[in-house]
């Protein structure tokens, strides 16, 4: 058993080993009991600094990583990219040096380019953390869905999640959360489908180890887990699905197509919901649902995450 994780950085669930996942995991059970405390903090990063650099929007991974940050009682800054010198024509290794002048223990970076996290933890000291980058991954994000996966199954009296059925519906080709769980899943022994148009499916997935299927009632069949994605609606301009309406009947998850998954089938989705489109109100607020538990894992899983990679006591 591992006590700490092999790298100074969290750029991706592939340079994860299974121990290190499970060493995440484990401490971000003590970590949400934290949070279910009537007073939610403890000392354990006190004096830490932690940078949230966020150059795309976010609801849940920029909070998270803030709440999670304050929970372990780290200071914690968040940039907002459109009131900074970015703006000014600033360069990201310009602005990654200059915030590593000030002395921070991690930054947490969320870009539109692939590669972009990679590149500063290769010029920075301190840790950095990949809150999603391009198409690349968002390893806190599929970390978050084990934890929340696991924990639903372990009330069920499951022991382990190898063997587990997962199908991912959506558009793969463009999806970080995807690879993210791909990855992680692959690692943990799961059995990973992705399904959805096949113009949305990239060539040759199946060498990531997972099955494909462009009917969606057979990835939802026999399924354990149902991970439905958001359908980025700008890809419909450039013809990748011919509309919205028949992406929602042909892929859309709703209580109709439900009737082919198992009983105790475990529904969720990394956020943000096109609701009516990749997945129903009433599916997505049903019983099936762990959506807002993925949120609040999120908080503990970052807890862990930032206690591990910075050093907490
Ligand atoms: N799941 C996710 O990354 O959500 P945000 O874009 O709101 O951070």
């Amino acid at each position: 058993m591992i006590n700490k994780l092999k790298s100074k950085d969290l750029i991706g669930t592939k340079d994860l080993s299974l121990e290190e996942i499970l060493l995440i995991l484990d401490t971000a059970e003590s970590m949400k009991e934290i949070s279910s405390r009537d007073i939610k903090k403890v000392p354990a990063l006190r004096g830490k600094t932690i940078i949230n650099l966020f150059y795309e929007s976010s609801t849940r991974t920029r909070t998270s990583f803030e709440i999670a940050g304050k929970r372990l009682s780290a200071d914690v800054v968040n940039i907002s990219v459109s009131t900074s010198s970015v703006v000014k024509g600033e360069t990201l290794k310009d602005t990654a040096k200059n915030l590593e002048a000030m002395n921070p223990d991690a930054v947490v970076i969320r870009h539109s380019s692939s590669g972009a996290p990679d590149f500063i933890s290769k010029i920075l000291r301190c840790s950095v953390i990949n809150a999603g980058d391009g198409a690349h991954e968002h390893p806190t994000q599929a970390l978050l869905d084990l934890f929340t996966i696991r924990e639903k199954l372990v009330l069920r009296g499951a022991k382990e999640l190898k063997g587990l059925k997962v199908s991912i519906i959506g558009d793969i080709t463009h999806s970080r959360v995807a690879r993210s769980n791909i990855y992680a899943m692959n690692k943990m022994g799961m059995d990973v489908t992705v399904s959805g148009p096949s113009t949305l499916i990239p060539v040759d997935i199946e060498k990531m180890g997972v099955k494909v299927f462009t009917d969606v009632k057979k990835a939802i069949e026999g399924a354990d887990v149902i991970i439905m994605l958001r359908i980025q609606l700008e890809r419909q301009e450039k013809g990748l699905f011919p509309s919205i309406r028949e992406y929602s009947r042909l892929f859309g998850l709703n209580t109709e197509k439900l009737k082919n998954a198992k009983e105790d089938v475990i529904i969720m989705h990394p956020g943000p919901m096109n609701r009516g489109v990749e997945i129903s109100a009433d599916v997505a607020d049903g019983q099936y649902s762990l959506i807002l538990d993925q949120v609040t894992n999120g908080v503990a899983v970052r807890m862990a995450i930032l206690h591990l990679l910075t050093g907490g006591t």
